[in-house]
């Protein structure tokens, strides 16, 4: 990714943030001025991927506290907890959303006692460590995961869980960089993901730009070069981790990791801490968004499927944990019994 882009950023009185709903053909920024524009980019994709979506939802709650004309901090805080709702009802797979709205409400009513203005700064600081740390865990993922991938693998990736998916550096796609900073040659083979096409438009952008060799296959081609000798292993981002380890990721996902199984190759998810969700026990729980049936049969405006057609669009699947080689976290890699080394992750202060 060019170096002066970042996948959001405050931009002193907007979110800004790269449209990707547009990439590969245009790179282009969007400044959101208003708590509508940010909620209308999380729910279009043009911000996506787990943590890039809870660091925009930060962001979107430091825009509502700088905009707000109230003169009470109890009436901020209520003017808050509208537009936490708004947010909330966005998307509802991945977690890491749901983590940092109740992440910037805590630090807001940190602030009950204080003044109105003390509150909006807070609340700007904590969207900005939210940004700043998630691009660290990142970078500290990368580390321990760039060990786990041999000199000359061949990766097979789905979606897209790079910079663009996070607040920088990525998760899957940065511990693929780490490993080819440690000297490693890697070559990745990017699922083009149906239906939005996130692993052909974005992580072939991100490698391509970073000059990491990259091929772009259909979903439906990953069991044929698997059964060729072509991959060595399959590297996935994660939306939301149940407690058990069941992982759910973009659609098709699941599909990976039963073909890796066949094929007796690793199947590794790269997370941080912020997508595990402790609350659920099993991957069952994890709400499945289901988007517009327009997704499945038309693509950037031409129809692809008869008009009057049923569709059926679930927008992520779950991946029981028994298929999961290792889990790959800013605090190291987490092996079978999930139940055990995912407890065991220590909560950021
Ligand atoms: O619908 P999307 O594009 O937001 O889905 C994104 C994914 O499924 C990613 O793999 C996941 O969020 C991990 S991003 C580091």
């Amino acid at each position: 990714m060019p170096s002066n882009v970042k996948t959001i950023e405050w931009a002193g009185n907007a979110v800004r943030l790269i449209d990707q709903t547009l990439l590969p053909t245009e790179l282009k920024v969007l400044d959101c001025t208003t708590l509508e524009q940010v909620a209308e980019a999380i729910q279009r994709l043009r911000v996506r991927g787990a943590p890039a979506i809870g660091a925009a939802a930060g962001f979107g709650l430091a825009l509502v506290a700088r905009r707000s004309e109230a003169q009470s901090v109890a009436s901020l805080l209520g003017e808050l907890e509208q537009a936490q709702a708004v947010l909330a009802a966005t998307r509802p797979t991945a977690v890491n959303l749901f983590w940092a709205l109740e992440r910037m409400m805590r630090c807001a009513q940190a602030q009950a006692e204080g003044s109105v203005q003390r509150l909006k700064e807070a609340l700007l600081a904590e969207a900005e460590a939210i940004a700043r740390e998630d691009e660290a865990a990142n970078r500290r993922m990368g580390q321990y995961g760039a060990e786990l991938i041999p000199d000359g693998a061949n990766v097979l990736t789905h979606c897209n869980a790079g910079a663009l998916a996070t607040a920088g550096y990525g998760t899957a796609l940065g511990v693929i960089r780490a490993a080819v900073e440690a000297g490693k040659k890697v070559h990745v083979y990017a699922d083009e993901t149906r239906p939005l096409l996130q692993g052909a438009r974005l992580t072939a952008w991100e490698m391509v730009q970073e000059h990491i060799p990259v091929t772009v296959i259909t979903d439906n081609m990953a069991g044929h070069l698997m059964q060729q000798g072509r991959i060595d292993l399959a590297l996935v981002g994660a939306d939301r981790i149940a407690a058990n380890g069941d992982v759910a990721n973009k659609i098709g996902t699941y599909t990976v990791a039963v073909l890796a199984k066949h094929h007796g190759l690793p199947f590794y998810v790269a997370a941080p801490r912020s997508t595990i969700d402790f609350s659920l026990t099993s991957g069952t729980e994890i709400p499945i968004e289901e988007r517009s049936p327009d997704e499945v049969v038309n693509f950037r405006g031409v129809r692809t499927a008869p008009a009057g057609v049923r569709v059926y669009n679930p927008a992520f699947d779950v991946t029981p944990h028994d298929l999961v080689t290792a889990i790959i976290t800013e605090q190291g890699v987490v092996r079978p019994p999930y139940t055990e080394g995912l407890a065991a992750l220590e909560e950021p202060q």
